[in-house]
């Protein structure tokens, strides 16, 4: 017997009703022979609460580093550098005694609006669930755990602990699923976090089919499930639906209730003892690294932030002025810095992930000290309102002095209080003082840059073109100010693409009219549409598109080539850096499904790399896309179906950038439901088996029109008639005659 097993063959039943719910807001219940362990968020830096009885004030913390928040880590693309900086959230972790890290958030972002999309990677599951999967695999590389959240289709803040997301399966696996699925199977993350919502009318948190049937028994789940933060209304529904800890603590649902519900006989005793056993488990395996903390070196993980946040800014625009493209900037360009955000930097989003930075490097300093100038400096607005007329005075000032600079640096971006979990923001415009400021500026000097810092997609439309250059940075971490330096002044190449669409207005957006919903429901009415799968389908233009981004140099395609290889498709292609700096392109693989017999997105991101590729330097880059990149989830069947036929590989540099399109044909199966009498008379005739024996029954010889005009009749209609030469006999016998012949494959 291992030690889990003997532990928990010594406890009472009130033990392990226990150890099913917090002691305080951070730790696990000790029992005779089971210490407690310590959880703290996440996700992309360690929030542990300096009061050890659990405070829950938000900044009370100890120092830790403030990576980029997964808005600029997803812009990487990276899967290495997620990693390493997973490895350094690890370490942070493992070093302050914490056992569990409360991330990875792979929630899809279905909404520009979502309050916490700073938190999340991306409208696309498959980047979503890549480099989730990496931060999972360098954190837990530390013997220490993490925490998939928040599972499943937490899409929205407004609501949240009460909102039934009404979503359609197909949706949920092809879109809201895949991202968990793929860090799941692929990191085996300690723990899942529950969401706090309802999805199709039941609690996440008490929802069998998502804990159990979906996360355990198809994708392996072996780790633990643990509820958001006070997303459990009844414990015992929810030990039964495969949850294990209820966080933070039992409140006013004790364990008494558990106990009571086994002497009851309405929880099974071996279910609890499954949970509790996961607890066990879990307490175990953090033994090793609570034995030899560690430490770490909080400078080298600054500069790890640093790195990050400069891979994860994404260069939107980049005009020529001048006979030369804007950026980089050279020391002496007579550089005048405007902005309130250049010197108090917004840096990450409000609410259980905020972190208590070890340093912070203000963009401001960071230029000064790059380019060994006293670089001059015009707020040129408030970010929290001030007093009336401080803005109109403080642009009037900044407009003044662009005109006698070279080129200006404009840094804007959204105020704290404008995205934060707990709600959703209700516009996607930068502040009216913001948008008045650039385009006084852009009209008085044509030489502006503009630098974003914000944590969800922010209309640029309005004034992007008047200025010829635009570096979206997200919400880079505690070092974003310097890697905002070392991109302007070309250290360092932009290398980020968006994880999300830029759309020009609210308007467009996939959601717009069904978010937030109301009366505790929100319909996904979308469906799959959703990011670039809506703008691309619908052809609508959109500012800057998803999968973009530009760098200080240029890259060609060559000699792609697509092949059928084993049900998936082989990819291949050289790509070359034509510029003269060095850089990184990512290659993106998009798929369409042309023949399918469901409607489909125009295409989906199958693949990506990233390639550094030293000025003139190639590389061959090859991409394989297996039988489920090819396949979809058919509503009907409720399992992945690869429909055989001709697909459309796509090799390119965005969603919109389309470098090279290959025609592959691919074999797979004729999806058929079975056929019964609700079949239609055209499903019949056109089946292989039901077709001739139609015929047979006296429908040989039915014209054309007739024929079309019965197409979509079901057949039990058509016997009821009374006039076809179908009787309700004939019918028992046709159907008899196909039973057990259905969902075949051609
Ligand atoms: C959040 C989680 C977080 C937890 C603990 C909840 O409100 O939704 O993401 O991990 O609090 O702070």
């Amino acid at each position: 017997m291992d030690e889990v097993e003997q532990v928990l063959s010594g406890l009472t039943l009130e033990d392990k009703a226990a150890l099913t719910s917090g002691a305080d807001f951070w730790h696990t219940k000790a029992a005779p022979g089971v210490p407690a362990v310590m959880v703290a968020d996440g996700p992309h830096g360690l929030r542990k609460q300096v009061e050890e009885g659990g405070s829950a004030v938000i900044g009370d913390s100890v120092p830790a580093t403030c990576f980029p928040t997964a808005a600029a880590l997803g812009s990487t693309w990276n899967r290495d550098l997620v990693r390493r900086v997973g490895e350094a959230l690890g370490r942070e972790t493992r070093a302050n005694g914490v056992s569990v890290l409360l991330g990875p958030g792979v929630n899809i972002k279905r909404s520009p609006l979502c309050g916490r999309n700073f938190e999340y990677v991306s409208e696309d599951p498959l980047l979503a669930g890549e480099l989730a999967a990496a931060l999972v695999e360098g954190v837990q590389s530390q013997g220490v755990g993490t925490s998939l959240k928040h599972f499943a289709a937490n899409n929205q803040e407004t609501d949240r602990m009460r909102v039934s997301a009404d979503v359609d399966e197909r949706t949920l696996r092809e879109l809201y699923l895949p991202a968990f699925e793929r860090v799941v199977t692929r990191a085996h993350p300690w723990t899942v976090m529950c969401a706090y919502n309802k999805v199709n009318g039941t609690y996440a948190s008490e929802h069998r089919w998502l804990l159990t049937d979906v996360l355990r028994d198809e994708w392996g789940h072996d780790g633990l499930v643990v509820s958001d933060w006070g997303a459990v209304h009844d414990r015992v529904a929810a030990l039964r639906a495969g949850l294990d800890l209820q966080m933070p603590t039992a409140g006013s649902r004790p364990d008494d209730e558990v106990v009571a519900a086994v002497r009851a006989g309405e929880l099974d005793e071996a279910q609890l003892d499954a949970s509790v056993r996961r607890v066990l488990q879990l307490v175990e395996r953090s033994q090793p690294a609570l034995a030899e903390p560690g430490s770490f070196d909080a400078a080298a993980h600054h500069a790890l932030a640093r790195e990050a946040a400069a891979q994860g800014a994404v260069l939107l625009k980049n005009d020529t002025v001048h006979e030369a493209p804007l950026l980089p900037l050279g020391a002496g360009d007579g550089l005048l810095v405007v902005g309130e955000f250049a010197r108090t930097p917004r840096y990450q989003g409000a609410g259980s992930s905020q972190v208590n930075p070890t340093r912070l490097d203000a963009p401001l300093d960071a230029l000064r000290a790059a380019t060994g100038l006293d670089v001059s400096f015009e707020p040129g607005f408030t970010i929290t309102d001030g007093p009336e007329g401080d803005d109109e005075a403080l642009r009037a000032t900044a407009v003044d002095a662009a005109r006698g600079a070279g080129t200006v640096v404009v840094f804007l971006g959204l105020p704290a209080p404008d995205e934060s979990e707990g709600y959703d923001r209700t516009t996607i415009d930068l502040p009216a003082n913001q948008v008045a400021l650039v385009e006084a500026v852009a009209a008085a000097n044509p030489r502006v840059v503009v630098v974003l810092a914000n944590g969800g997609a922010v209309a640029v439309s309005r004034w992007s073109r008047h200025v010829p250059a635009i570096l979206e940075c997200w919400l880079g971490g505690q070092a974003g100010g310097s890697a905002v330096a070392d991109l302007l002044l070309g250290a360092v190449s932009p290398s980020g693409r968006l994880a999300e669409t830029i759309p020009h207005r609210l308007e467009d957006t996939p959601a717009f009219g069904a978010f937030p919903g109301e009366v505790g429901h929100v319909r996904y009415g979308e469906g799959l549409l959703v990011g670039y799968r809506w703008y691309d389908t619908r052809r609508a233009d959109v500012a800057f598109p998803f999968g973009h981004g530009l760098t200080y140099s240029t890259f060609e395609y060559a000699d792609a080539v697509a092949v059928e290889r084993d049900g998936g498709v082989d990819v291949r292609l050289t790509v070359t850096n034509t510029g003269a700096v060095d850089a990184a392109e990512v290659v993106q693989v998009y798929v369409r499904d042309v023949e399918a017999s469901v409607a489909r997105p125009e295409h989906e991101l199958k693949a990506f790399e990233r390639v550094a590729l030293a000025a003139g330097a190639s590389a061959e880059v090859a991409l394989r896309l297996d039988a489920r990149d090819l396949s979809y989830w058919h509503p009907g069947l409720r399992r992945w179906v690869l429909e055989g036929g001709r697909f459309v590989i796509e090799v390119a540099a965005s969603s919109r950038d389309v470098r090279a399109t290959i025609d592959v044909d691919v074999a797979g199966e004729v999806p058929k439901l079975p056929l019964g009498p609700y079949s239609t008379f055209g499903e019949w005739l056109a089946d292989p088996v039901g077709g001739p024996l139609l015929r047979d029954a006296g429908f040989a010889d039915v014209p054309e029109d007739v024929t079309r005009m019965f197409a979509d009749i079901p057949l039990a209609v058509v016997a009821d008639f009374g006039f076809t030469p179908l009787t309700r006999d004939g019918l028992d016998a046709l159907v008899g005659a196909v039973a057990g012949t259905g969902e075949r494959t051609a």
